[in-house]
């Protein structure tokens, strides 16, 4: 499917008003998306884990206007109250999507949402956001035309979500998502993810994932700058090879379910986004020392264990400490004893590996 597929018809409904429910969580990259082109199309491939107590819900309530407005009509609400700093980034998505969704401005919207996870703990609520919000308009463009299939529904959702924000798209489903054209993968897409769709070992159906919030505080390096940085980068081609390259390994991975091979992968993957924004212009460095003493931690214990544990991260200094269910007694302890002193307020998130949104 491209972009065109996504341009209605015509609906063969009439909806006067109506409200939608969703609940869509975060996902966390195993190969990590760094960099794009024009219309948000990812560089590189990417896969992710889909999570599942880290999720937004939200909730839109929509009524028909009289006439169709020149403008977008709606109200926000986060977490039960009014939020205007959120309204230009759904004012550019609305204006993104327009095309896709002919109905928007028919509509007064109210959109409701709040996060499972705490507000500003340094945690992005893009990708749970957007994919939750872009469920919402695909509910009601369902009702507008009934007769849409399920996997238009999943696939729209997710070429809508990424048009909020790329990562979002990997949220629809679960529990491993994979999004960008990869050679080795059939099926897959630059416009929007997929389930990926071979054998995948049973030791990954219930991954665990605790979240250590080393540092609450507002993102140093928002994704869109962070995306830029990569255009010009000294080592971008080398780096988007190589994501391909690691895409492809993992597909043996999660078939034999090699965990040696899934930890020394993954940890690349993550110190090579850092590595990016280290030897880009300008140049950041988003972890704390607390990241690092974590990951040292983890890998004095991994030695000593004969555990599994690993860590990936995001574009800050948040560690994410995966480990297979079966060793989860021994490595929660080791968390709880060692790393949760390297917390922001020793706060941290129990997760685990999730399989998608669900309607309400
Ligand atoms: O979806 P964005 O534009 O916020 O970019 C997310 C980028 C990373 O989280 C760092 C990696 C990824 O693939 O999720």
């Amino acid at each position: 499917m491209t972009a065109s597929d996504f341009v209605p018809f015509a609906y063969s409904n009439e909806v006067a008003n109506g409200k939608i429910t969703w609940k869509s969580p975060s996902n966390i990259a195993l190969v990590k998306y760094w960099g794009k082109k024009e219309n948000q199309i990812p560089a590189n491939p990417s896969i992710s884990f889909t999570l599942d107590t880290c999720a937004t819900t939200t909730t839109i309530a929509y009524r028909k206007l009289e006439e169709e407005g020149n403008e977008f009509s709606f109200d926000l609400l986060f977490e039960g109250k009014p939020k205007d700093s959120f309204r230009p980034k759904i004012m550019t998505f609305f204006k993104r999507i327009e095309k896709y969704l002919p109905f928007l401005k028919s509509y007064h919207f109210t959109i409701e949402t709040s996060n499972s996870f705490p507000h500003s703990s340094g945690i992005a609520s893009s990708a749970s956001g957007m994919s939750a919000l872009s469920l919402c308009l695909m509910s009601l463009e369902k009702e507008l035309y009934p007769e849409m299939s399920a996997e238009y529904f999943n696939r729209k959702a997710s070429f809508l979500a990424r048009l909020g924000s790329g990562s979002a798209c990997r949220s629809i489903e679960g529990n491993l998502m994979e999004w960008g054209l990869h050679g080795e993968t059939d099926g897959s897409s630059n416009e929007y993810a997929i389930k990926y769709p071979y054998t995948i070992h049973k030791v990954f159906t219930n991954y665990q994932d605790t979240i250590l919030l080393v540092d609450k505080g507002q993102k140093q390096v928002s994704s869109t700058v962070g995306h830029e940085l990569m255009h010009g980068h000294p080592f971008a081609e080398q780096r988007f090879l190589q994501a391909h390259n690691n895409l492809t390994k993992l597909q043996l991975v999660f078939a034999n379910g090699n965990l040696n091979e899934f930890i020394e992968i993954v940890e690349s993957e993550a110190l090579t986004l850092h590595a990016m924004m280290m030897t880009s212009l300008p140049y950041f460095i988003l972890m704390k020392p607390n990241t690092l003493e974590i990951i040292n931690k983890i890998w004095a214990f991994r030695e000593l264990s004969k555990t599994h544990v690993c860590f990936t991260l995001d574009a800050g200094a948040n560690v994410h400490v995966l480990y297979p269910e079966a060793e989860k007694e021994i490595v929660y302890q080791f968390i709880k004893n060692e790393l949760v002193a390297y917390c922001e307020n020793g706060q941290y998130i129990c997760d685990a590996i999730g399989y998608g949104a669900k309607k309400m």
